[in-house]
């Protein structure tokens, strides 16, 4: 399905927050690439419907129940889906949260929690996952292996309103950069997806009060589908070894900001 260079036919793939939106779709896409996928949230129900749909079109699916701001669940999720699946090429670090709102009397809970997911579960997993995708990278089928970031077009500019959502995703901009300078010589590619709005549940977890702002904010505006963001994530990493795709910013059409 891929446009060019390699399949994944042979390869582990494993997608944090695949229960719901842009990880669901990367999973499923993955998985018809040819990647046997493990599929990692904490809503285990949820996973469960779309490892069943992706072996229904006769792929191979894990379910990995997990809580990634917990470090050692972060680690267990990616060493069950070695255990199970016998190794790891791809780790598609997608869960996040975005609460949303003035930093003045911000609750206090929202910011701990965008910290422990976006940015300390993102390093949970990619420290559990480097040994992996670099003994991955030193062997057939590949001798490549990918560890991809999902940022935002928060991760680029900071804006009023989003003050510690920008924080964590400016984070993981820098540390993708910083990890991607080490390993890249070994052929483990960093590569950074930077969407802008996408139609997925990630807005309704905001405070009412907040979810009414970003209505106004966005409106009408066609926003980008799950899908889209998938497929940009396939293409990444399914380029020939040679080739790094270190970004990609994907805006919908009509997002001017
Ligand atoms: N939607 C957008 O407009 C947009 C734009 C730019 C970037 N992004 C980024 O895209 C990523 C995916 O978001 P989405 O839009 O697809 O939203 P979503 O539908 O709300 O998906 C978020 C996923 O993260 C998981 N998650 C949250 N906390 C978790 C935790 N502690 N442990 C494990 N998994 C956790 C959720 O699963 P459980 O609740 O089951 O654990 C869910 O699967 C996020 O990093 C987000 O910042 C989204």
């Amino acid at each position: 399905m891929a446009a060019s260079g390699d399949t994944l036919d042979g390869t582990v793939v494993l997608v944090t927050g695949a229960s719901s939106g842009i990880g669901e779709a990367t999973a499923r896409r993955l998985a018809r690439e040819g990647a046997a996928v493990a599929l990692a949230a904490r809503r285990a129900d949820r996973l469960e419907g779309l490892a069943a749909g992706i072996r229904e079109e006769g792929g191979t699916a894990l379910v990995v129940q997990a809580d990634v701001a917990d470090a050692a669940a972060a680690a267990d999720a990616v060493e069950r889906t070695v255990a199970d699946l016998g190794r790891l090429d791809v780790l598609v670090n997608n869960a996040g949260v975005m609460l949303l709102g003035p930093i003045v009397d911000a609750p206090a809970q929202e910011w701990s929690e965008m910290l422990a997911v976006n940015l300390a579960g993102l390093l949970h997993c990619t420290h559990a996952a480097l040994p992996h995708l670099l003994r991955a990278a030193e062997g057939d089928p590949r001798r490549v292996a990918d560890l991809v970031n999902v940022s935002s077009t928060a991760g680029r500019v900071a804006r009023l309103g989003s003050g510690v959502y920008n924080a964590t995703k400016h984070g993981v901009g820098a540390f993708s950069e910083s990890l991607r300078q080490e390993v890249t010589a070994r052929h483990v590619r960093v590569s950074l997806i930077e969407p802008g709005a996408v139609d997925t549940e990630l807005r309704e977890h905001n405070r009412p009060e907040i979810q009414e702002e970003m209505q106004r904010r966005f409106g009408d505006m066609e926003r980008l589908r799950a899908d889209d963001i998938a497929d940009a994530i396939a293409y990444v990493v399914t380029r020939p070894r040679h080739v790094a795709i270190n970004e990609v910013l994907v805006r919908p059409t009509d997002q001017t900001f």
